[in-house]
C-alpha cells in the first residue's frame, strides 16, 4: 500500500536536499524522480520502505507529512516548491530525523558498495548542516592557485575559503556546499553543488579558520560533449577577496579513524584527492607525536602534469606515506589504472586488508569503483581469501569507504 493511503506522505525538504541522487538511486521502485530542480516523491508510488534514508548525506529525505488520505501534494505541486509547506494544522509536526544510533544500524545492515559505511569507531564526531540554503554562511576567498601545469589538459584548482569568526566545524572526509550566484535556465537560483574539503580540521593553517578545495574545471561532460559546469567553473574564476555563499558541513561517515596505530590505505583519481590530502595532512602535522599506523596511497592521474599535488606528495618521506601513481597517459607507457597498481602490490594490500587497524578510503571517478572492487577481489583469490565474505565485515567495521562522482 502506497504511504499516501494510510495519511502520510513522504515528502524531500528542497531547502536541505544537495540534488546528489542517492535517493533516486537507492530506490528499488522508482518512487522519487527528479526534474531540473527538484527530488521528490510520488505518494501514489512510495511505499515507506526507508531505502532512501540512509542514504541521504543531509537528511533532507526524511520528511513523513500526516495528511488526509487521498489529499497527497502532486510531484508537479513539490516540483515548484523552494521548501516544504507548513504543515496543516490537522496535521502533526514533521517526524524528527531517525535517530543516530538507527541510522548506523540501518547503515551496517545495508553495508556493501550500495550504502554507507558507519565512520570508524574513533571518529571524531562531526558537525553536520549547521548552514542550509534559507541560512548560508559566507565565506572570503584567500586564495585560488592553478594545481595542474600550464599544457595539462585538466584546469585542477586549490581554493581557499576564510570563515571569519564564523563557527563552521569541518573533518577531514566531509563535504562543503558551494551556492553558485545566478539562476538556472527557468530563471530559479542554482542548486547546490558538494566539494571535498581538502584542509585538515584546523584549517590550511592553524589557527586560521579556513578550509581548501581541489576543484576541476568542468568543460566536458561525461561523454566529452563540450559543456560549461556552472559551479566549477564560478570556483575556478575566484578571485581573493571575493564572497561565496557556502552550506553544510555533510557526511558523518567518509571520516579518518583517530586512534593512535591506526593506518590510512586511499585510493584516488583526480580531485578525489582532496579527502585524501586532508587526511595526509592531518597525519603529517602529527608526525612527532609518533602515533604509529601507516598511510599507503593510490593514485590515479592521466599524467604526472595532471595531478594534483604532486609537488606536495613528493616531498614526504618513504617511511611516512608509501606512494603508488597510476598514469593512463603518458606516450609510449601502457595505460596503468589505480586498480592495476593494487594488484601489484597485492601482498602489502592483502596485509592491509586483513589489519583491523587499517581504514580503506576510495574517492574520485565512479567508474573506478568496479575496478578497485574486481582488483581486491583478485587480490583476495591469491592469497586464499573471499572478497564476498570480507567486504561487509570492513563495511560494518567502518574500514571501507567510498565517495564517488
Ligand atoms: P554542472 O553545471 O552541474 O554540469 C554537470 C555536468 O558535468 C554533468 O552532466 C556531468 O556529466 C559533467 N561532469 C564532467 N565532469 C564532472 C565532474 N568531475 N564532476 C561532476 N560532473 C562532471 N568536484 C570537484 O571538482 N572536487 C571535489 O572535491 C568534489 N567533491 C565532490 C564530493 C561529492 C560527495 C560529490 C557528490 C561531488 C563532488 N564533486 C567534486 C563534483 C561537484 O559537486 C560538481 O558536480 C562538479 O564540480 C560539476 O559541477 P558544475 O556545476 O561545474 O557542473
Ligand atoms: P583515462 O586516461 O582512461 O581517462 P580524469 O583525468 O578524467 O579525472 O581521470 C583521472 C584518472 O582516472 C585518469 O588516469 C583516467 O584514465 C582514470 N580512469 C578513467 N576511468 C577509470 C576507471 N574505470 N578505473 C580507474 N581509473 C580510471
Amino acid at each position: 500500500m502506497a504511504i499516501a493511503e494510510k495519511g502520510k506522505q513522504h515528502l524531500i525538504d528542497p531547502g536541505i536536499c544537495i540534488r546528489c541522487n542517492s535517493c533516486e538511486e537507492a530506490c528499488t521502485i522508482s518512487a522519487i524522480t527528479h526534474d531540473e530542480r527538484n527530488y521528490v516523491v510520488k505518494p501514489d508510488v512510495c511505499s515507506e520502505c526507508r531505502d532512501c534514508v540512509p542514504v541521504c548525506p543531509t537528511g533532507a529525505i526524511d520528511n513523513w507529512f500526516a495528511i488526509v488520505p487521498g489529499e497527497a501534494w502532486s510531484i508537479e505541486e513539490q516540483f515548484s516548491w523552494d521548501e516544504l509547506p507548513a504543515p496543516t494544522a490537522a496535521a502533526p509536526p514533521p517526524q524528527p530525523a531517525i535517530p543516530q544510533e538507527v541510522e548506523r544500524l540501518t547503515a551496517e545492515a545495508t553495508a556493501g558498495q550500495g550504502g554507507p559505511a558507519p565512520a570508524p569507531w574513533s571518529a571524531e564526531k562531526p558537525a553536520v548542516n549547521l548552514y542550509t540554503e534559507k541560512n548560508p554562511i559566507t565565506a572570503t576567498v584567500t586564495g585560488n592557485l592553478r594545481l595542474t601545469a600550464e599544457g595539462a589538459s585538466a584546469d585542477i584548482r586549490h581554493i581557499i575559503l576564510d570563515f571569519g569568526g564564523a563557527h563552521f566545524p569541518l573533518l577531514e572526509g566531509q563535504n562543503i556546499g558551494i551556492i553558485p550566484p545566478g539562476s538556472d535556465g527557468k530563471g530559479r537560483p542554482h542548486f547546490v553543488r558538494l566539494y571535498s574539503v581538502a584542509s585538515p580540521r584546523e584549517g590550511e593553517r592553524p589557527g586560521y579558520n579556513n578550509c581548501a578545495l581541489t576543484v576541476k574545471r568542468v568543460v566536458e561532460d561525461h561523454e566529452s560533449r563540450p559543456i560549461r559546469g556552472v559551479c566549477s567553473n564560478y570556483l575556478c574564476d575566484l578571485e581573493k577577496g571575493d564572497k561565496v555563499q557556502v552550506i553544510g558541513p555533510f557526511g558523518a561517515n567518509f571520516l579518518m579513524p583517530n586512534h593512535p596505530g591506526s593506518s590510512l590505505m586511499m585510493i584516488c583519481t583526480g580531485t578525489g584527492s582532496a579527502p585524501m590530502r586532508a587526511m595526509t595532512e592531518r597525519r603529517r602535522r602529527r608526525r612527532e607525536l609518533n602515533e604509529g599506523g601507516s598511510l599507503m596511497l593510490f593514485f590515479g592521474a592521466r599524467a604526472q602534469d595532471e595531478l594534483p599535488y604532486h609537488g606536495p606528495l613528493m616531498k614526504l618521506p618513504q617511511e611516512f606515506i608509501d606512494i603508488n601513481f597510476a598514469f593512463s597517459r603518458v606516450p609510449g607507457e601502457p595505460k596503468r589504472y589505480v586498480q592495476d597498481r593494487i594488484r601489484e602490490r597485492h601482498e602489502d594490500v592483502w596485509r592491509h586488508l586483513n589489519d583491523e587497524e587499517c581504514y580503506i578510503y576510495l574517492c574520485g571517478l565512479k567508474g573506478m569503483e568496479k575496478g578497485v572492487d574486481e582488483a581486491f577481489r583478485d587480490v583476495c583469490r591469491l592469497h586464499g581469501g573471499d572478497w564476498d565474505k570480507l567486504l561487509p565485515q570492513l563495511r560494518g567495521k567502518g574500514r571501507y569507504h567510498i565517495e564517488t562522482y
